[in-house]
């Protein structure tokens, strides 16, 4: 496994629209295996491909379930409301208040190009969205309420808080 480079959200790259994933071979083994080493070492809960310059439709998330690889991921149906800070490794330095759906129902390709449907809510929910969008060349700074600003990151309770856990994702 190797660390991969980051692009930053200059990136024309960022902004392009990926293309599927076709062949579930060594080498996308190898990518997944860097964008999941990538995200662990900054700390991230998320990362798409585009933001390795990769332009294909595959994304890494760990929000602390493990590790869930996704390869030309739809999503089947959202509901409800959730309203959260959200970052972004491609946007260092900085955070936005986004409005997601609370409930995501998702249908993708796992590494081996198995067709899986994950229901999922909270904070996966929200990075299924945030990831999904990459792959369409979308940003969270595009559909920000607005920005938020480190002194209210600090004020931000819910970081010591327990996580919930819910029995209600497959995987
Ligand atoms: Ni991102």
């Amino acid at each position: 496994m190797a660390l991969r480079k980051v692009v930053y959200i200059e990136d024309q790259m960022l902004r392009k629209k990926s293309r599927p994933v076709t062949k579930f071979d060594e080498r996308l083994h190898t990518l997944l295996d860097d964008m999941a080493e990538t995200m662990h070492s900054l700390n991230g809960v998320g990362l798409a491909a585009p933001q390795v310059a990769v332009l294909r439709r595959a994304v890494v998330m760990d929000c602390g379930t493990g590790l869930i690889e996704m390869m030309n991921p739809e999503i089947l149906e959202t509901s409800g409301e959730q309203t959260g800070v959200e970052g972004c490794l491609s946007v260092p330095g900085r955070h936005g208040l986004v409005t997601r759906p609370m409930h995501v129902k998702v249908r993708y390709q796992d590494r081996n190009g198995v067709w899986q449907v994950l229901e999922a809510e909270e904070l996966l929910a929200r990075c299924i969205m945030h990831e999904t969008d990459h792959l369409d060349g979308q940003l969270y700074v595009d559909i920000m309420d607005r920005e938020v600003y480190d002194d209210e990151l600090e004020q931000e309770p819910d970081e010591d808080e327990p996580e919930e856990t819910d029995g209600n994702r497959k995987e």
